[in-house]
């Protein structure tokens, strides 16, 4: 697909099956993300790429974590959560590592990680590839970060599910430029 069209036509695919993106897409669509606009240099991007049963792994931390704050959930609940890896045949789990720097603040680090997020969604999109990211209460948890090797400071920008779109694609909204656009009145 030609660039400037999936920049424009890109949409989210929620729902994903089999298979999982091959060697040759992640290889193109990693390094899309590995060209996000980065102050400093810093690159602060890590990817955690879970796929097969290392899924079953994240959704037990998921289950962990959410017990020790509600231990009362019930076995439909418990199942839920425990399945939610399994919506997708690969999840990147994004983070934005975090690092002192006189002229880039936190924040940048994180808003570094998320372009390089959006950079993925474009390139799967780009490729029939189907991406959906998600955050939640698993992305700011500091039990999450223990869980997966992470710094307390590290920040979880999403969870990024991929596959093959399952059903159709979504239309993408038409949105008028000049609702986004204005110019600065003098
Ligand atoms: C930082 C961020 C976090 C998001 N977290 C969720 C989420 O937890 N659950 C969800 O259903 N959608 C979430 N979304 C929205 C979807 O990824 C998606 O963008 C939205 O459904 C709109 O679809 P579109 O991308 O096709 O326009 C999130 C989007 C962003 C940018």
């Amino acid at each position: 697909m030609e660039a400037l069209q999936a920049l424009q036509q890109r949409v989210s695919s929620p729902k994903l099956c089999e298979p999982a993106p091959s060697v040759e897409q992640r290889q193109a669509i990693f390094q899309a993300a590995l060209r996000a606009a980065d102050h400093a240099n810093l690159r602060p991007w890590r990817f955690i790429v879970v796929e097969g049963d290392a899924r079953g792994i994240l959704g037990e931390l998921f289950l962990r974590v959410s017990l020790a704050k509600t231990p009362e959930l019930d076995e439909a609940q418990r199942a839920k959560i425990l399945a939610k890896p399994f919506r997708a045949p690969m999840i990147l789990v994004a983070v934005a590592p975090f690092t002192e720097h006189p002229k880039v603040p936190e924040l940048e680090l994180q808003l570094s990680c998320a372009a390089a997020v959006q950079n993925i969604l474009n390139a799967a999109f780009a490729l029939n590839v189907g991406a959906y990211w998600r955050t939640g209460s698993m992305a700011f948890s500091e039990q999450v970060n223990e869980g997966l090797g992470l710094a307390a400071k590290d920040q979880i920008v999403g969870f990024i599910y991929m596959g093959t779109p399952a059903g159709r694609v979504k239309p993408v909204p038409s949105l008028n430029v000049d609702d986004f656009f204005q110019p600065l009145e003098v």
